[in-house]
Order: structure tokens, then sequence, then C-alpha cells
């Protein structure tokens, strides 16, 4: 501990939490907040934060990183440049997600991720466990013990060949989660509705990537959306909806909390931004926003704005998931080039996910920056068990703090984002506000905008139950 009575004092801001909005100092010490208030004494280290916003790092509960995609696939990115990229963004969390390869262990996976994590990020990490093989052993004996060591939320799929589970495996491993009270998140899309659409799209000769968007339709989300929200409701289970993309899924999340079921939702940037007219390109372009479920339409994207607006979603997440362009082992695999259904699906997005919600949300007055903070970083840590450690500035917590000059102008480019993929769907849009400085646990992380911190300051987080079962 240093002499003086705070290692770090930010001083003159505006903190933000999702409930307030006041001007106040944050005094710091051993990488915690420790007070709050005005007139702090003098700290080792003096942040000037005056016409600045203090709010609590981003938590981006829903990113790919260094994830095993398939034959000849390879991520775009490692621990250190998602997270790199992620902090430089203003995130102090990122949540990967630890895939079970079919045949394997949880465990097994576990320690794998692990040792590619250990050492090599600038973010806090948490992992959510991907069940693609609910073995009795999966159910019976991993899962439980995990919980009880902090890997307290788990992934489905209802799409993807090799990874989409029956419905009898959903309700096994729903029903095993909420033994072990675990929160389940899971992607909705109905594989067979869309395989058979696929090989339609390849007998008429569409195979260019705008058919990855024709070939899975809303209709094949929003029926996903509602049996996955059934099976939940027939085991009691409390599920995450994660990347929703139109109002008919949206729709039944708010049918099945009215049903008074515990349940999240979340939407990520794409399905604000972009639209499946972004994959109709005359070349191969249109690969880049190539990512499940596709964006749709302006209705669509005017529903997810709404959804943040009034409370249907509880989660903005980045669903980070890079392959590089120009690669043949990223978007250009040779099979890619013959049809949209070997282009690997996913974007990268973890580095711009804050400025675009607070630039077209915050900036634009659709939403407050209240509501930015819960959306961005408060509600991951509560639905993830992370809170009040996590998600908040508050006597006690963590000081994973970004200052953020809410003014600032700036271009969205590929350049600066310092992640592994050599693009950016988002190249080129134009953004306001930016996160000028950013605390991981205290230490300055990122100053003026620049890297400061050095790889492995990130920590592995254990984590408690989700609010969903309180
Ligand atoms: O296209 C996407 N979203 N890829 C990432 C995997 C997933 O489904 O979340
Ligand atoms: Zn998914
Ligand atoms: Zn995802």
């Amino acid at each position: 501990m240093s002499a003086a009575p705070f290692d770090t004092v930010i001083r003159g801001g505006t903190v933000v939490t999702a409930a307030d909005a006041v001007t106040c100092d944050v005094g710091i010490r051993d990488g915690r907040i420790v007070a709050l208030g005005s007139d702090l004494a003098k700290g080792a280290r003096e942040i000037d934060a005056t016409g600045l916003l203090v709010m609590p790092g981003g938590i981006d509960s829903h990113v790919h990183i260094a994830q095993p995609s398939g034959a000849g696939i390879v991520m775009a990115d490692d621990f250190e440049s998602a997270t790199r990229s992620a902090i430089l963004g203003g995130n102090t969390t990122v949540m990967p997600f630890c895939l079970q390869e079919k045949g394997v262990g949880l465990r097994e996976a576990l320690n794998g991720y692990h040792a590619l994590a250990e050492g090599n990020c600038y973010t806090d990490v948490s992992f959510h466990l991907i069940v693609s093989d609910p073995t009795p052993t999966v159910l019976g004996q991993e899962m439980p013990a995990l919980a009880e060591e902090g890997y307290t939320s788990i992934k489905v799929f209802m799409t993807y060949e090799g990874l989409r589970l029956r419905d009898d495996e959903i309700l096994a491993t729903l029903d095993s989660a909420r033994r072990s009270k675990q929160v389940v998140l899971v992607h909705c899309e109905n594989e067979d509705a869309i395989r058979y659409l696929i090989g339609r799209r390849e007998e008429d000769g569409d195979t260019a990537p705008y058919h990855h968007a024709t070939s899975r339709p809303i209709a094949a989300e929003r029926e996903a959306t509602h049996r996955a929200l059934s099976l939940a409701e027939i085991v009691d289970t409390p599920i995450v909806i994660v990347h929703v993309s139109n109002r008919e899924a949206m729709e039944e999340i708010g049918r099945a909390r009215m049903r008074g079921q515990k349940i999240a939702g979340e939407t990520c940037p794409q399905y604000l931004v972009l639209t499946a007219e972004d994959l109709d390109t005359e070349d191969f372009e249109g690969a880049k926003y190539v990512c499940s479920p596709p964006p749709r339409d302006k209705p669509s994207q005017d529903a997810c704005w709404q959804g943040l607006e009034t409370g249907v979603f509880d989660l903005f997440s980045s669903d980070h998931c890079p392959f590089r362009f120009e690669d043949s082992a990223g978007k250009k695999t040779e099979k890619g080039r013959k049809s949209f259904r070997w282009i690997p699906n996913g974007i990268p997005g973890v580095g711009t996910r804050l400025q675009i919600l607070f630039s077209q949300g915050v900036a634009t007055g659709r939403i407050d920056v209240n509501r930015f903070v819960e959306l961005t970083a408060t509600n991951h840590a509560k639905l993830y068990g992370l809170y009040p450690q996590k998600g908040t500035i508050a006597v006690g917590s963590d000081a994973d703090i970004a200052i953020w000059d809410p003014t600032a102008k700036g271009t969205i480019r590929n350049a600066d984002l310092q992640h592994g993929a050599d693009y950016t769907p988002y190249e080129g849009m134009e953004i306001t506000g930016h996160p000028v400085t950013v605390l991981l646990r205290g230490e300055v992380a990122v100053e003026n905008g620049e890297l400061v911190a050095q790889k492995g300051q990130g920590a592995y987080l254990p984590r408690g139950q989700s609010s969903l079962f309180r």
C-alpha cells in the first residue's frame, strides 16, 4: 500500500452507474474503489476527469476467442489480440466460450482454454461452457462440480451440425443446469429448416454469401426461440436468449416474461446497424457480414432499438467471432467461395460494441447513460454472477473504470482496433464518444486512447450464481 490514502483519485468527473449520474471523485486503493465523495485527499496518482464520464468498464459477456471452428478454419483472435482490442474499446471483462468438442469432457476442454488464456489477457476473463455432448458424466458429474468452482453458465446450440442438441438433450442439460444453479444461454435457430433451405438454395445455384441470410429466415429464429423458452419452462430453468435479431423473437421473450419465466434477452451491434443487404454484393465482400442469426432489415433494426429502450433486452454484447477475410483459413476458404454454406459464421466486434451503442444510442438520445451502463456492464455482471465485484462504481467494487469523452468525434478504422481480423464490418462509421482512459482493477491500462498495459494483467474470474436464480 502507498503512503497516500489513495493509490489513484479520479477527480471531478460525472460518475455514472445504472442508477445515478453524479459529479464526484473516486478514490482507489489496492485495486478497489474505496471512496466516492468530494474533495478526496490527494492520491499517489491523480486523473482529471473534468467534463468526462466515469463509467464501469464494459463487460462483454458474449465473445468467441480461439474457438475451434472446423477443419482448416482458424479464428482470427487469440486471447492477447481479442482482449487488447476489448480494453482499447473500453471493456475490462470479457466472457469467452469454452467449447466442448464431442467426445471431450468439459474439464479437459477447460484445461485447454485456460492454457491459451493464462498470462495473455489485457482484460479479466471468465468462461461460459458450451455443452455439445451432454453425456451422463457431463450432466451428472462435470456440470455440478464445475458450478461449485465458479463456472456458472452454459451455452447450448439449436443450430450448427456437430454442435446442436436435440430437444431431449436440451431438456436434460437444462435440468442439470437448474440443479447446479447454472444459467443457460441458448442459440435459437431451427437447424432442420436451415439445412433444408440451404439445400434448396444450392440446387438453384444461389450460392453467394447473401443466401446465408435467405436460408436463415426470421421464422427459423422465432420458432426456435419459442421452443427454447418452452423447454426452459417445462424444467423451470432460467435461460438467456442470445443474439436476438428481430421483433418476432422479441415477442416470444415478452410472452415468456408475461408467463413469469426467469429469462433474459440479448442483442448485438450487428442487429442495429447492419442488414441482409450488406451480404448482397457482386463480389465476395458480403462474406464479411456472415453471422448467425443474420442481420435482417430496417424494421428489425428498429425493433431491436425499441427492445433496448423498453427493457426487452437486458444485455448488449458483441458476439465477437472473428475470421480474417483475405485468408483461406478465414472467410475465403476454398469451399466457402463455392457456397455460403461453408463460410465461417461470425464477425469481429469486441472493440467497437461500446462506441456503436454510445454513438447511436446515447448521443442520439435513444437511451440515457444509465441505460448504457446497465446494458453494457451492470446487467452482464448481475446475470453472470459477478455483481457487485464488477459492473458498477461502488465502494468495495473492483476499480474497473472507463473514462469517456462523450463529445469526442471519430471514425471506426480497422487499423485502430488492434484485433486479429483484417477488417471490421463497421469501417468508416462516424462515432461520437470515446473511452480515453481505462483502469483495470485500479491500474491504468489505456491512457489517452493508447494501450499502456502489459498483457497478463487480466485475471481469470470464478463467478457466483446468476441473478435469475433469485
Ligand atoms: O455467427 C455467429 N454468431 N458466430 C458465433 C457463434 C454463435 O453462434 O454465437
Ligand atoms: Zn450463438
Ligand atoms: Zn456467439
